[in-house]
């Protein structure tokens, strides 16, 4: 049987990582295999692109890193996703195109049918089964990022920005309603592992 494709989302600072760790932790309790992934990256070439994309300090073109998040995603579900996936193990995938829209495009100013004619291209009709979007307020997003101590481009981007990225995504959820669940991320880590905990129980 075909496993399921899980992917997070959330703007900076809304805990992701956090909850990721939790969340395959669960899957993985209750029998399922699972492959842990990330975006950009998740193979070497896509990795080289993540370096290239976070790391670039003058900034590439918005477009330029857009076609870049989307080769590093065809790499990705080529050599990575879709043969798991065939393979019946689950895919938990840190960020995935939510993320190009909400950030190249929202963040950044790419144009969203551009974005929308990429994601045809690179994934035809494949889906995430399941996104779980992390929400919380850009002020509480940057309260907790603040004490990291690597902080890449997007992360230092200010003010207005992480409105725009977290409206993006919750347009994101509106528009795919059964594939996006939002999840409250504002309150304590216990709190929401008690709320990804029954979302999960119903879905799996
Ligand atoms: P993030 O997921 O926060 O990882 P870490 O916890 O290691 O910092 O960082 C990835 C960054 O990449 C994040 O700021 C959003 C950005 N990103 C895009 O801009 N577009 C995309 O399509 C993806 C997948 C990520």
């Amino acid at each position: 049987m075909r496993g399921k494709f899980i992917t997070l989302e959330g703007i900076d600072g809304a805990g992701k990582s956090t909850h990721l760790r939790w969340v395959a932790r669960f899957l993985r309790s209750r029998g399922i295999r699972l492959k842990l992934t990330r975006e950009p990256g998740g193979t070497a070439a896509g990795e080289k692109l993540r370096r290239l994309v976070l790391g670039s300090r003058r900034g590439l073109h918005p477009e330029t890193e857009t076609l870049l998040m989307f080769a590093a995603r065809r790499e990705h579900l080529d050599k990575v996703i879709v043969p798991a996936l065939a393979a019946g193990r689950w895919v938990l995938c840190d960020r995935f195109t939510d993320a190009t829209y909400a950030y190249q495009s929202a963040g950044s100013g790419v144009r969203w049918s551009k974005v929308g004619a990429l994601e045809r291209w690179v994934q035809g009709g494949l889906q995430p089964d399941l996104t779980l979007l992390f929400d919380v307020s850009p002020a509480t997003g940057r309260r907790r990022a603040r004490h990291r101590t690597r902080i890449d481009r997007f992360e230092r981007e200010k003010g207005d920005y992480h409105r725009r990225v977290r409206a993006a995504y919750l347009k994101r959820a509106r528009a795919n309603p059964r594939r996006v669940r939002v999840v409250d991320a504002s309150g304590s880590i216990e709190e929401v592992n008690r709320t990804l905990e029954k979302l999960l129980l119903s879905y799996c």
